[in-house]
């Protein structure tokens, strides 16, 4: 489809009010280099950990990383749903996931290991964690959320920035994957049979993980 052109009454707004509108787009953009930043900050303590980790324990206990900066519609949702004021203040002191950042870790407790020795780091400051693997979601939804704090230093200032991390294993990513493509392509996945399904496939997931754990320690400990 065709973008339709502006109405007029919209061109008007936008060319009397063009120098305040500019003003805002400079000071959203410098707001997203700000998490963009924190992103790298962060993507490189966890790169150096994967290395550092791979050389001392002989395999890849992280498997990837992934990272994203949250699109400014998603933003302008995000706060409308929540009834929350639509400012530069408002994205800053509500949302916590502008900067996100996924680690896929090998096993189950290669994930408790990298958050304790990121969360350990002395320059980043650890806000909340929600453990989905000792407590899953309802759905079997499981993940270790961690929202953390890094300084960054830009050229006028030094900022803390929030960054929200999700580490999982390889089972779990493949699990939330699929689920949330299920979700997306079905806005209400209330039919009870597919939510139990889904249910039983992340537990059974969860099953697989921790055997998968069990016969690496069977496999080391004969070596
Ligand atoms: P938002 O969902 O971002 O508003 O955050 P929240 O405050 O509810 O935090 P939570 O830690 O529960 O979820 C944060 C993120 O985890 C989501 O944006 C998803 O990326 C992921 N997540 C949480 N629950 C699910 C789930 O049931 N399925 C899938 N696939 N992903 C989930
Ligand atoms: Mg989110």
């Amino acid at each position: 489809m065709k973008p339709s052109e502006p109405s007029p009454e919209l061109q008007d707004f936008f060319y009397e009010n063009k120098e305040e509108l500019l003003t805002h787009i400079i000071q959203f953009n410098e707001l997203m280099n700000r998490y963009e930043s924190a992103i790298k900050e962060v993507y490189t303590k966890l790169e150096i950990l994967k290395s550092d980790l791979k050389i001392h324990n002989r395999r890849d206990c992280i498997t990837s990383i992934q990272s994203r900066l949250k699109s400014p519609v998603s933003i302008l949702k995000k706060l409308s749903r929540k009834g929350l004021e639509l400012s530069l203040d408002s994205i800053r002191n509500n949302l916590n996931d502008v900067a996100g950042i996924r680690v896929i870790c090998s096993y189950i407790d290669d994930i408790y290991m990298l958050a304790g020795k990121l969360g350990s780091q002395d320059d980043i400051e650890v806000i909340t964690i929600k453990d989905y693997i000792k407590n899953p979601k309802p759905n079997g939804y499981r993940s270790y959320h961690m929202i953390v704090e890094v300084p960054v230093f830009f050229s006028d200032a030094k900022e803390k920035v929030r960054v929200e991390i999700q580490i999982r294993t390889v089972a779990m990513d493949f699990w939330a994957s699929l689920e949330h493509d299920i979700k997306y392509k079905k806005d209400d996945v209330s039919c009870e049979e597919l939510v139990e399904q889904l249910k039983h496939c992340a537990d059974t997931i969860d099953e697989t993980d921790r055997r998968m754990m069990e016969l690496r320690d069977k496999i080391c400990s004969s070596n």
